[in-house]
């Protein structure tokens, strides 16, 4: 009889067994995810807290529940998309990496898991990070900037010499949307609420007013990309401020905005010569490496808020969800 068992070596992970608030989360002690043929097995050392990640965590709105699955309960126990960390072993069949590469990447279609000391991903879902950013700084731009950078530059259309209008500049999708539309050459004008207007300044917007001066201080018939992340009015209450032609981009806010937009932007092409479009952010690979080249030029940087340990996930997420960070928040998973 053979008396070696094999033992499954150990991680910790924030783990979530029910829908709820941040203190259905918890510390625990898992198995390691195991490696797979195409699998790239990362030690941890950053992760960072997205929107998706508390709505995940509260199964809200229901429908994401039919899209991760886990209808009464998540099937997704590890949250966590936004990663970046060093390569401890890789798969058979993947040609892309090696054990030791720094590496940053985007698990929101490849199962989630950031929030642990060990994930597994296809390698698709990785680049190498950028060479001057921590781990924590690299964690925070896979999905918000990956986000920004398909909104305004393959939605949006963006050219040099636009006016574009950012609403919802100081998140995270928001922060990096101003630096990237102000390196493809875009004079940016951001909306964002009062206490967050010098942050916003100093990423670099040309302009800055809170929601409350949205009326009063754009410009009638002036910007010709208008990316919403905050998008809780109607699309056509921006349709004063947009040039004909124009475009209109929802990102993110209510769903109720957010199904309008989709809907518009599937049932017609121009609306008064002006386009509605929703945007769907896909994980590219090849737009994780534009980022890298980016931020290595100088051009783009994560604005970040505050730093937390692994163990403290759930602070992290409520202080997204209460609207009181700058940027983002990003996690240190203790190397
Ligand atoms: N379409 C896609 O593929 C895609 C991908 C990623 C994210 N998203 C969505 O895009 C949105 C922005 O993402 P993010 O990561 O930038 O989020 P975030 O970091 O939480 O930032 C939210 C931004 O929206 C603003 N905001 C205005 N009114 C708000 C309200 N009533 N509730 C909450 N925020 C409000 C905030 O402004 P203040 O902080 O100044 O108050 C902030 O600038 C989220 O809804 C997210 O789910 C969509």
């Amino acid at each position: 009889m053979n008396n070696l068992k094999q033992t499954v070596p150990k991680m910790k992970a924030i783990v979530q067994y029910e829908y709820g608030s941040p203190d259905v989360l918890k510390l625990e002690e898992v198995d390691r995810p195991v490696i797979f043929d195409k699998g790239v097995l990362v030690k941890v050392r950053g992760a960072a807290v997205h929107a998706g990640d508390w709505h995940l965590m509260r199964g809200k709105p229901f429908f994401i529940r039919f899209i991760y699955g886990g209808l009464g309960k998540p099937q997704t126990q590890i949250l966590g998309c936004d990663v970046a960390g060093v390569v401890e072993a890789v798969g058979r069949d993947v040609t892309q990496f090696q054990p030791g590469d720094v590496v940053f990447g985007d698990l929101s279609e490849s199962g989630f898991g950031a929030f642990a000391e060990y994930v597994c991903a296809p390698e698709t879902a990785f680049a190498i990070a950028p060479s001057d950013l921590s781990f924590e700084e690299a964690a925070t731009v896979p999905v918000s900037a990956l986000t920004a950078l398909q909104g305004l530059r393959d939605v949006g259309q963006i050219q040099p010499g636009y006016k574009v209008l950012i609403n919802g500049a100081s998140g995270g999708v928001g922060s990096f949307a101003v630096q990237i539309a102000k390196a493809f050459g875009a004079e940016v004008t951001a909306v964002c609420s009062e206490g967050k207007i010098e942050m916003v300044k100093s990423i670099g917007a040309d302009y800055v007013w809170d929601y409350t001066q949205v009326k009063s201080k754009l410009k009638q018939h002036y910007y010709d990309l208008i990316l919403d992340n905050a998008a809780y009015n109607s699309p056509f209450n921006y349709f004063p401020f947009l040039k004909t032609p124009g475009t209109y981009v929802a990102v993110g806010g209510s769903m109720g905005r957010l199904f309008q937009a989709m809907f518009l932007d599937f049932v017609t092409t121009k609306i008064g010569g002006r386009k509605i479009k929703c945007l769907v952010c896909k994980p590219n690979q090849s737009d994780l490496i534009v980022l890298k080249d980016m931020i290595e030029a100088g051009k783009i940087r994560p604005y970040v808020d505050r730093v937390y340990p692994l163990g403290e996930v759930p602070a992290a997420i409520n202080q997204l969800e209460q609207r009181q960070v700058r940027g983002k928040v990003a996690i240190s998973i203790d190397g």
